[in-house]
């Protein structure tokens, strides 16, 4: 019986149309050290559907072009071969979604903004992660959850069911996909790269992407392992996005563990606290991709955000991480030590152990609320690993930290 839901599932990948022969064309072009501009040129233009939406992204707030690009080759002079090949995939992907499949079942723009968050993630953190092309990384965060949307689209009810599941927090989405289809949504979504026949990294990048430790066995094909660093960092973008609150994953649930990757890669927790904040007006301008409808973010406004200081005192590094950017998210200021003597004002002090006599005098002296993550992952325990419930961890820090603010 399981046999014969995974043999359904891996059908479905195998009678799914190609991609257009262009796009396969310009990866063939990109292997080939004859390849020259007219090959390019010509590939793209001779598919007129492609050309007007290669221009029109060109012409974008995505790019912030000064000068007016009017043909494909200045196109490729001004972005590359790399980046017009990458922005050809990214528009036949995304194309390929809106005609193939029906827009009956799931919320398609928050899954494509979700899938865009990551995308402008990836490629903000791309020389970050040292990826030699950040178009590359733009597009394997484009199409890092494209299993999701086959799922999605091709085993609707089934599917719900899972996401209900996934919401009660016994089992990861991911685990609730291998047990009802002996597949999961990453490997799927690699298959159908595979179909499309598209370059390795990306095959990698889509299969990998919940891999639960893939620093610790690194993959190291291509040129100086970059493409197991492609994998951390769509991970890493992965999270960012769901933590931005920027569409919808799937999955309320969020491994703290992606952390460590940050780590692995010398990466410093403050470069994604920026990216947080520079996530929403990078969304906006790569909108225009894919006519989305513009539509408030699920963001604050900066005049909303409180000024407030908020002390992160964990003994675990991954979770004084990961908690202090989910504060950032919400608009807080996050401090990870005290100067107890010189101390400014604080809306209060996360601890997760019992504190130190002097650090609890400082706190009852200050009146300071004190919020014990400990004892709320207790209290809020999933049996996924090392996950909290975003949503429940977002309204116990906001409502917590407010209500005792003045
Ligand atoms: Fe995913
Ligand atoms: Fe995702």
């Amino acid at each position: 019986m399981e046999n014969k839901v995974i043999r359904d599932v891996l059908f479905k990948i195998q009678s799914l149309p190609p991609l257009p022969s262009s796009v396969g064309r310009l990866f063939q072009l990109a292997d080939d050290p004859n390849t020259d501009i007219r090959d390019i040129t010509q590939t793209i233009s001779g598919d007129q559907a492609l050309t007007t939406k290669v221009l029109r992204v060109s012409n974008s707030a995505f790019y912030g072009l000064s000068h007016r690009v009017s043909t494909i080759s200045q196109a490729v002079m001004i972005l590359g071969f790399q980046g017009v090949k990458n922005l050809s995939l990214g528009i036949s992907v995304f194309e390929f979604f809106h005609k193939n499949v029906p827009d009956v079942s799931f919320n398609r723009e928050d899954f494509w903004r979700h899938s865009l968050g990551v995308a402008c993630s990836s490629r903000i953190l791309s020389p970050l992660f040292r990826i030699p092309n950040p178009e590359e990384a733009y597009t394997s965060g484009l199409i890092h959850d494209i299993g999701r949307a086959i799922f999605m689209e091709y085993f609707t009810e089934q599917y719900i069911e899972l996401l209900k599941k996934a919401e009660v927090g016994e089992k990861s989405l991911i685990s609730l996909e291998r047990e009802a289809f002996g597949i999961d949504h990453a490997a799927l979504g690699g298959k159908l790269c595979e179909h499309w026949k598209l370059p390795h990294i990306f095959i990698q990048a889509v299969a990998d992407h919940h891999s639960s430790h893939p620093q610790k066995q690194p993959v190291l094909k291509g040129q100086d392992g970059h493409e197991g660093r492609m994998v951390n960092l769509i991970q890493v973008a992965d999270n960012v996005a769901k933590i931005a609150r920027v569409g919808a994953s799937g999955d309320p649930h969020v491994k703290m563990d992606f952390m460590q990757l940050l780590a692995v890669e010398k990466v410093l927790p403050d470069h994604v606290f920026q990216l947080l904040v520079d996530l929403p007006t990078e969304i906006q301008k790569a909108e225009v991709f894919f006519d989305l409808v513009a539509k408030p973010l699920n963001v604050k406004e900066t005049e909303d955000i409180p000024s407030n200081r908020v002390a992160v005192l964990l003994k675990n590094s991954v979770e004084e991480g990961f908690v202090s950017m989910v504060l950032q998210r919400l608009g807080y200021h996050v401090v990870t030590s005290l100067d107890i003597n010189n101390e400014q004002a604080l809306a209060g002090v996360i601890i997760d152990e019992v504190v130190s006599p002097t650090l609890q005098e400082f706190i009852y002296r200050s009146h300071l609320p004190v919020l014990n993550f400990a004892k709320w992952q207790n209290e809020n325990k999933t049996t996924i690993n090392h996950s909290v419930h975003l949503e429940r961890l977002e309204a116990w820090l906001g409502e917590t930290l407010a209500s005792r603010i003045g």
